[in-house]
């Protein structure tokens, strides 16, 4: 069967962009660099992103393309005879399934808050009910539930339209609204009495802040975003290659979609840390930043409400373009994997995500004795911590290692690939970096988070 493309360009950009911006650069992004102290850590995460998340995904892109597969066969069809690098699909498949066992339910959180704002739930809220509120809602297994449903079907259901009917013109649409979102948002944000601080915090770097959990840790934490806010390392981004032609050089590609993504982290930050200290909130709360802290901020605005529900609509749609993306990969691994219809693929994954996604709720309410990662810690964490420090940066390594290697597809074959058609060429003078160096450096950040981490705390 001939493999579907993308109508243009434009689409598949967005839709690549739209897989990696999500809550990495709209919930994520914000709180870490609020706990790192702000610029400082901007700046070593924006250096990871050149450095490491650049070259990667040019070949993830390489590899779909070449391949016209998705991570479920991509390896099979590349590798020299008698390798098993093809063993690395379940890597990239657990990992497009692990991080939707949490991403539908937080992507849930973000539509109950949608309706929340809009209905003007919040109003007249102190500070702690406004908490109570979030907290409440976590203690629902009933009510996280359904909103997860909820998300699962509206997003296997723009899958099951087709790959152009269904998830590029949806998520084009997504993608254009939340950029005009974005930019009214942070207008309004930065204009308002008092957000210079917050501004000066973001965009000053202070590098003694940065030491305050200790450097490592820090550059720990920015390589760890970088690799999620790009979705590197599970094959989410490669399978787009696999659906356009060979016009352009994979490297222009992969600039623009980097620096998309890039854009709205940062541009994020220009909505969150002015808000946050025109009204006195910490930005470096952790995750419950924008579900317990921002709703303050909107009581406190004028018009709060009509601003709470715009934040929230933007923080839905980049939660669900990568919902729509990582599912558009998990139908893939089904129809290359089995031949069946995608029809098929979505009705049975419906029912495996849905499960899949139940333990991330309980793990807030009924299941909450178990803290897998120390006091405090539940489900949701677990599964963050195993994709977002563990199969995305080793993922990664088996990319890069795999396209540099002559043990795997090779240097000639994946520069090759990276450099059909018009546009800028994948530099051959990296070649000694990116062999010897970056995965280095990958394999030594990871292996020290993990000391950091466990046993230097
Ligand atoms: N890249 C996705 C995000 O940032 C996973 O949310």
């Amino acid at each position: 069967m001939k493999r579907e493309k993308f109508s243009s360009r434009l689409g598949f950009i967005l839709i690549s962009a739209g897989c990696a911006i999500g809550l990495g650069n709209v919930w994520r992004f914000p709180y870490v660099t609020g706990k790192y102290g702000g610029a400082a850590f901007v700046l070593i995460y924006i250096f990871f992103l050149l450095v490491l998340g650049l070259p990667i995904m040019v070949a993830e892109l390489a590899v779909g393309r070449a391949s016209q597969k998705s991570a479920a066969k991509s390896f099979d069809v590349l590798e020299p005879k008698g390798s098993k690098w093809h063993w690395y699909k379940w890597g990239a498949m657990a990992g497009n399934y692990l991080l939707m066992m949490f991403y539908t339910t937080i992507a849930g959180w973000m539509l109950y808050y949608v309706y929340k704002m809009a209905s003007g739930q919040f109003t007249g809220l102190n500070a702690d009910q406004v908490a109570g509120e979030f907290t409440g809602m976590t203690q629902q297994p009933g009510l996280m539930t359904g909103f997860m449903v909820v998300i699962v079907l509206l997003c296997f259901g723009i899958c099951a339209m087709g790959l152009q009917k269904g998830v590029e013109r949806v998520t084009k649409f997504m993608m254009i609204s939340l950029f005009i979102m974005m930019i009214v948002l942070a207008v309004h944000s930065v204009t308002l009495k008092g957000g210079h601080e917050g501004l000066k915090f973001y965009l000053l770097p202070d590098f003694g802040k940065l030491q305050e959990h200790g450097l490592w840790e820090a550059i720990y934490a920015a390589m760890g975003q970088a690799f999620f806010t790009l979705s590197l390392g599970i094959g989410a981004i490669a399978i787009f290659g696999s659906y356009i032609n060979k016009e352009r050089r994979l490297t222009g590609e992969a600039i623009s979609i980097t620096a998309l993504d890039t854009m709205v982290a940062l541009i994020a930050g220009l909505i969150i840390f002015p808000a946050c200290f025109a009204y006195n909130v910490n930005p470096g709360e952790g995750p419950s930043l924008i579900f317990i802290t921002l709703p303050n901020v909107f009581n406190a605005m004028k018009f709060g409400n009509v601003w709470g529900t715009l934040f929230f609509v933007f923080m839905f749609f980049a939660a669900i373009s990568t919902v729509i993306a990582v599912f558009e990969n998990i139908i893939s691994f089904a129809t290359d994997l089995t031949g069946c219809s995608r029809k098929k693929a979505v009705l049975v994954n419906i029912v495996v995500v849905i499960v899949l996604s139940l333990p991330c709720v309980l793990g807030f309410n009924l299941w909450s004795g178990f803290q897998p990662l120390g006091a405090g810690s539940n489900v949701l964490d677990l599964e963050d911590f195993i994709v977002s420090n563990n199969l995305l940066p080793l993922g990664s390594l088996v990319y890069l290692l795999f396209c540099v290697s002559r043990y795997g597809w090779g240097w000639k074959k994946f520069t090759g690939e990276a450099n059909e058609g018009k546009g800028m060429r994948f530099p051959g003078w990296v070649r000694g970096y990116v062999t010897f160096i970056l995965p280095l450096i990958v394999l030594f950040i990871f292996v020290w988070g993990y000391l950091s981490k466990f046993f230097f705390h």
